[in-house]
């Protein structure tokens, strides 16, 4: 079959497949859709397509927001059953196979790093990673960016504080690599010792800092992640993260003179305390209701229909 297709490719695995023009096609599709996103709005942009969701990992956001972006879109869903055939030992790379056959589009969660890339190779329908081990998760970033962007109206010039399991994190991998293609932003780090970012994400303009550190740099964006605790293997160092991480958990009087914006992809666990919910500096509920017309857009983009979209009325 022959796909309309994303202008950077097929398939979206990583951050690095865009670069700011493509990024901001994506914001600019998020802007006119959100009018339409609203409960009881339903559009038919991607009517008589099928969006097929293999979760290999837990998932409550992207799962959700993806369902309700193609529903709205006028699209269809599929999971896979409870009992599928991995139970009889089947690949998971056939099974990619299999349901690409009768679908549409694949957004693919994984708990290895690197493997949506290649489950994205075995098909020729459009793929989405929606998380791949600790590498990235560029469909929360694109959402973070759209909340960013609707937060300080740029997503230039900008302090980005990243706070937890910087190594682990794959939404902060892609969360960098994002911020990185706007000009003349900054980004730092805070991690216990042993869970910094990795080197390959180290670059001119990222400083290791303390939670102190935090008062004089003032930052437009506090990011924060939970320990990635699947992905720690020895209980000792779990435990022992956990407790460092008691140092900077946000709360109310921690952040109160600051103008820094408060956001987590979610689930948090004990990272931000429930006194700043509903606080002025908390964006985290935003950030998950701006994933659905972020999605909307991706989704769309991807099945070939980015002038549909632009065609929409302003205002509805
Ligand atoms: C994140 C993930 O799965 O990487 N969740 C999400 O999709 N919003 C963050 C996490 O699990 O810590």
């Amino acid at each position: 079959m022959d796909y309309k297709c994303a202008p950077w490719g097929k398939d979206l695995w990583s951050m690095e497949q865009l670069n700011l023009e493509y990024a901001d096609r994506i914001l600019v599709c998020a802007e006119v859709l959100e009018p339409y996103s609203g409960r009881g709005n339903k559009l038919d942009i991607c009517k008589g397509e099928i969006l097929y969701r293999l979760f290999f990992e837990p998932s409550t956001r992207t799962h959700g927001s993806f369902g309700a972006a193609m529903v709205t879109l006028g699209g269809a869903l599929l999971d896979p059953p409870e009992r599928s055939s991995l139970e009889k030992k089947e690949s998971k790379e056939d099974m990619v196979r299999t349901v690409a056959q009768f679908s549409d589009i694949l957004v693919i969660r994984d708990d290895t790093s690197g493997s949506v890339e290649k489950y994205a190779r075995l098909v020729s329908i459009p793929v989405i990673n929606a998380g791949d081990g600790s590498n990235e998760h560029p469909t929360q970033t694109l959402l973070d960016l759209r909340t960013m962007k609707k937060e300080f109206g740029t997503l230039e010039g900008l302090d980005v504080v990243y706070v937890g399991d910087l190594l682990n994190g794959r939404t902060v991998h892609s969360n960098i690599r994002g911020i990185r293609m706007y000009p003349d932003n900054r980004v730092y780090g805070i991690a216990p010792r042993g869970l910094e970012l990795p080197d390959y994400l180290k670059g001119p303009d990222y400083k290791q800092i303390t939670f102190d550190d935090i008062y004089d740099i003032n930052p437009h964006v506090i990011y924060v992640t939970r320990i990635q605790e699947e992905r720690i293997p020895d209980q000792r160092l779990r435990e022992q993260f956990n407790k460092e991480k008691e140092l900077y958990t946000i709360t109310r009087a921690k952040i109160s003179g600051l103008r820094s914006k408060i956001m987590h992809p979610l689930p948090r666990v004990g990272e931000i305390a429930d006194d700043v919910l509903g606080d002025p500096h908390e964006r985290i509920f935003k950030q998950v209701r701006h994933g659905l017309e972020t999605r909307m857009a991706i989704l769309a983009i991807m099945l070939g229909h980015e002038k549909e979209v632009l065609s929409l009325p302003r205002a509805c």
